[in-house]
């Protein structure tokens, strides 16, 4: 299963501290997410994930720029479905865009993006990613509604919101969540679709999302972050992508 690393919140740090810089990245403004990401390409990462927010709260433009410009691995860009982000994202030619609801309010992403409620705004943006050869996925709850959706659509990838998941496996219910994620991944699978996760995963749940079948990556960042604080950005990285391999079972440190 491969592995994307989500490097919003090195941007958190360095923007709780710097927020008034509008430039010189790298050297004393720091931590710096490009630094961070090629540190967790050393470890394994398959692409780099990064979501630049309407708001600007962590993740910059120049960022993502940058990131583009030295990153050797693909890099995913999560955005809310806005001319403002299109056309960022026709510029600067990610490898692929994941369609994510936005509220300005929230901590982190929250919900699936709703695309049969949102589907009006949301097809014109995919099929202008498409018509550009920029990979699309949509952002979704695990819900059989959505995914036909995402399959009438014609988007090639889902990313299944794990958040209940996550949430379940700390304060129970988890196997009910677990279920709904295996069925959504099973509807999407027969239905031709490519199928990614994230959102609250971990060193010990994600134990439970590798016994999931057919999924094509894991996108993980807040829990990869906050282990790299303890043993550094490679090692975090390396930790969970022998998780991935489901090779070792779950460690709790
Ligand atoms: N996938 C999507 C679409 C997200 O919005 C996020 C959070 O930015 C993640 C994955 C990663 O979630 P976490 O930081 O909880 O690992």
């Amino acid at each position: 299963m491969r592995l994307g690393v989500n490097i919003d919140h090195v941007a958190t740090l360095r923007q709780a501290r710097y927020r008034e810089e509008k430039k010189t990245w790298g050297g004393m403004v720091e931590p710096d997410p490009v630094a961070l990401a090629e540190m967790a390409i050393k470890g394994g990462a398959d692409g780099i994930t990064l979501h630049l927010r309407e708001d600007r709260r962590h993740i910059q433009d120049e960022d993502l720029l940058r990131m583009k410009r030295n990153i050797s691995r693909p890099i995913n860009l999560e955005m809310a479905c806005t001319e403002e982000m299109l056309e960022i994202a026709l510029r600067v030619q990610p490898n692929s865009v994941c369609l994510v609801p936005e509220g300005r309010e929230e901590v982190t992403t929250e919900g699936g993006l709703d695309i049969v409620e949102r589907e009006k705004q949301v097809v014109p943006v995919l099929k202008t990613l498409l018509q550009n050869q920029i990979i699309v996925s949509l952002f979704i709850d695990p819900d059989e509604v959505q995914i036909r959706k995402a399959h009438q659509l014609k988007c090639p990838f889902i990313e299944l919101n794990t958040g209940r998941f996550s949430h379940a496996f700390e304060e129970g219910g988890m196997d009910t969540e677990w279920r709904r994620l295996l069925n959504s991944v099973f509807l999407g699978n027969k239905l031709g679709l490519r199928i990614n996760a994230g959102h609250g995963i971990n060193y010990n749940n994600i134990s439970e999302i590798v016994k999931i079948p057919h999924l094509h990556e894991l996108n993980i960042g807040h829990s990869i972050v906050s282990r790299a604080m303890w043993v550094g950005m490679t090692d975090a990285v390396a930790r969970i992508k022998m998780l991935c391999r489901n090779d070792e079972k779950s460690l709790i440190f």
